[in-house]
C-alpha cells in the first residue's frame, strides 16, 4: 500500500474548519488530515510562548502523520507561531517539509478591496496584539491604514451556538462601533478569526452598506492553489485520494456535534491524546 502525504490542517479547534471547507471544496483531489486542539482552547488570549509550544506539538505530530505541508487555519497560530516554526523549528525538524498561515494569503490581496485605503481587522486579543496584520498588509501595501479591533466575547457566543440570537448583537454592535469610531473612512474589514464568518450576516446588520466584509475560507484556499502551482516539488510529494481524516485532543463527540456547524456536514472524528 502506498504511504499516505496527507495536507495536514491544523487549528485551536473547531474554527478552522470555515477555511478547511474552502480548501476542500476548492481543492478536493488531496488527501488531508485536520486537527483541532479542543483541549486546549480558546488560544486567543494565551501568551507567545504558550501558543508556540501547542502549535509545534501539533506541526510535529502532522509530521509524523506523513504531512509534508501543515496549514496554520488558526488566525491566533498564523500571529504567533508561524514566524518562529518557519525559521528556528523547521529547519531543524523537517528543512523540505512547509508549514503556512492564513494571515499572509490575505494580506497580499487586501488592496483589491479598499478604496479609502482605511482597512479594519478583526481577531482575539492574540492576534490584534501581534501586530502581524499591520506588518504584513503594509508590507504589501504600505499606503494602507490598518485599525485592529480585539472581539474577546465573539469567540465565545459562536462556540457555544449563540451566533445567531438576540444576544449576540450586543456585542456584535458594539465591537463595530468600537472599530468604526477609529476612523469612520474604514471601507473593508477582515474577519481575521476563523469563528467569525458564522457572525457575518449580524454584522452586515450594524454597518453602513460600502463596507466589505471579507471572510478568509476562499482567500486561503486560493493562495493555496496558488502555492502548490508554484511549488510542483511539493505537489508531487502529496497524496491525491480525496480522503479526509478528523482528529481533536478533546471529546470526539463534542466535535462531531460542533463540526455540522462550522463544515456545513457530518464528520467523524478521533480522539488525539499529544
Ligand atoms: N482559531 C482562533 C483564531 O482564528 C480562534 C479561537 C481561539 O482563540 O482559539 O484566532
Amino acid at each position: 500500500m502506498q504511504a499516505s502525504h496527507p495536507i495536514g490542517v491544523f487549528d485551536s479547534g473547531y474554527g478552522g474548519l470555515t477555511v478547511f471547507k474552502s480548501i476542500a471544496a476548492r481543492l478536493p483531489q488531496y488527501d488531508y488530515i485536520y486537527l483541532g486542539d479542543n483541549a486546549r482552547a480558546p488560544y486567543g488570549n494565551r501568551t507567545f510562548e504558550t501558543i508556540h509550544e501547542y502549535t509545534l506539538q501539533c506541526v510535529e505530530w502532522f509530521f509524523e502523520q506523513g504531512c509534508p505541508l501543515v496549514i496554520l487555519a488558526c488566525n491566533t497560530a498564523s500571529a504567533k507561531a508561524l514566524r518562529t516554526i518557519q525559521q528556528n523549528d523547521l529547519p531543524r525538524l523537517a528543512p523540505d517539509n512547509r508549514v503556512l498561515g492564513v494571515i499572509r494569503p490575505t494580506a497580499e490581496i487586501i488592496g483589491n478591496y479598499t478604496k479609502t485605503k482605511q482597512v479594519g481587522v478583526l481577531g482575539t486579543k492574540g492576534t490584534v496584539n501581534s501586530g502581524s496584520y499591520r506588518m504584513e498588509i503594509n508590507h504589501f501595501f504600505p499606503d494602507i491604514t490598518v485599525h485592529q479591533k480585539s472581539c474577546p466575547m465573539w469567540v465565545p457566543l459562536v462556540e457555544y451556538g449563540e451566533y445567531d440570537s438576540p444576544g449576540a448583537d450586543y456585542f456584535v454592535q458594539k465591537y463595530l462601533e468600537q472599530l468604526l469610531a477609529k476612523e469612520p473612512d474604514i471601507d473593508t474589514i477582515v474577519l481575521a478569526c476563523t469563528h467569525y464568518p458564522l457572525l457575518m450576516e449580524k454584522m452586515k446588520k450594524y454597518l453602513p452598506g460600502n463596507i466589505q466584509l471579507v471572510a478568509q475560507g476562499d482567500i486561503v484556499a486560493n493562495s493555496l492553489a496558488d502555492y502548490l502551482q508554484r511549488h510542483p516539488e511539493m505537489e508531487q510529494r502529496l497524496t491525491k485520494g480525496g480522503n479526509i481524516s478528523f482528529y481533536t485532543t478533546d471529546n470526539a463527540k463534542d466535535f462531531e456535534e460542533h463540526a455540522t456547524v462550522f463544515f456545513g456536514r457530518e464528520v467523524v472524528a478521533t480522539q488525539l491524546h499529544l
